[in-house]
């Protein structure tokens, strides 16, 4: 099988259609058996429930080229399993969880010309995502649903790379409590888009959100969940119920306390503990690690030790190794990847 003729070490986190994309439909209470198109355009009806009531929900996974030329995805049955709730929350018919890692097989191994090759830095990303299909005006959940997943070469989530990235302390929230924020719907980042226009334009990489009820405990990003380090080289992470359960961060803190021997933490995290971290980074599926080297909270900087030039050294320690067990260069825990090819 030859590779598509791509630059790949200088791809951007952007979307460029691939062949294929897997398509199945639920209708008259079940789910049919699903297939691939090579149509990457969708005909909805004008009401359909996705376009009046956002109700959507989606997912992020990545696969990869292993040194000696296998294909596997990481931790895609955790994947399963947040789609799954975030569809319940939703009052949508979840996608089966063994469907879906038969699904990803099939997009994987259909565009294996896509994937890209070891060393190349880049990956292929993965968008499964399901909505309401069928008509709706009153506020219902719809009858009918679509589940799908599309395929898309991607590099670095951040411009900068891996380099360290400022961000600021957001006035907007992106989720309220006991709201949607732990699940991975559509309309969380819909919430988001002036928000992070907001911080673009003020020349900011990426939001810092607070808790929603009372602005005081750290929340997360946009699109990834923080980890801090201490002065003493504990990693910690914020704990709340309305922050997305990253697949990544939950890796992370395995990996640093079961591999690595490291001492973790999960608990709620004052912003006004921050200032005392030595190292801060944002973790999830697109961003892997980004480090941040510097916080902007109303003009007041909050600088980490660790600087703008590079990852901090607990941070580096940590992404080495993840990126090690995607690529099957380094032996992580039982399946944690899942080999396609
Ligand atoms: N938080 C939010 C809001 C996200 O959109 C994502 C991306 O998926 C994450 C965290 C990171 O989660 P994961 O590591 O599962 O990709
Ligand atoms: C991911 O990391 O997979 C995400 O979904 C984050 C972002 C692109 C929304």
């Amino acid at each position: 099988m030859e590779k598509k003729n791509i630059d790949w070490g200088n791809l951007t986190f952007s979307y460029q259609p691939t062949d294929y994309r897997f398509v199945a439909n639920y209708k008259d209470g079940k789910w049919d058996e699903g297939e691939l198109t090579t149509d990457s355009n969708i005909v909805l009806n004008e009401c359909a429930c996705v376009f009046q009531y956002a109700q959507e929900c989606f997912e992020g996974l990545k696969a990869y080229t292993t040194e000696d030329g296998h294909i596997v995805a990481f931790r895609p049955d955790l994947n399963a399993d947040r789609m799954y709730n975030s569809a319940e929350r939703l009052e949508m018919p979840p996608y089966p969880k063994d469907k879906f890692l038969e699904a990803v097989d099939k997009v994987i191994m259909a565009n294996e010309a896509w994937v890209p090759p070891f060393g190349s830095g880049a990956s292929l990303y993965l968008r499964p995502y399901m909505f309401g299909s069928s008509p709706v005006i009153g506020v219902a959940p719809a009858e009918e649903y679509q589940f799908r997943i599309l395929t898309t070469p991607v590099g670095p989530y951040f411009k900068s790379g891996i380099k360290p990235i400022t961000i600021k302390v957001s006035d907007f929230d992106r989720a309220a409590p006991h709201g949607t924020g732990h699940i991975k719907a559509g309309l969380n980042y819909a919430m988001s888009l002036h928000a992070i226009i907001t911080a673009h334009k003020e020349g900011f990489s990426e939001n810092m959100y607070l808790d929603p009820a009372t602005r005081t405990y750290v929340e997360e990003t946009g699109g990834a969940n923080f980890l801090f380090v201490t002065k003493d080289g504990t990693v910690v992470t914020p704990k709340s119920d309305s922050i997305l359960p990253s697949v990544t961060r939950r890796s992370l803190m395995y990996i640093a306390s079961e591999m690595l021997g490291m001492k973790t933490e999960e608990r709620p995290v004052r912003f006004d503990e921050v200032k005392d971290f030595a190292e801060c980074g944002l973790c999830g599926t697109a961003a892997v690690i980004s480090p941040v080297g510097a916080i902007n909270d109303h003009g007041n900087l909050i600088q980490f030790p660790s600087g703008m030039d590079e990852m901090g050294p607990v941070l580096k320690k940590l992404y080495d190794t993840i990126t090690g067990i995607q690529q099957c260069k380094i032996e992580g825990p039982e399946g944690w990847v899942r080999v396609i090819k």
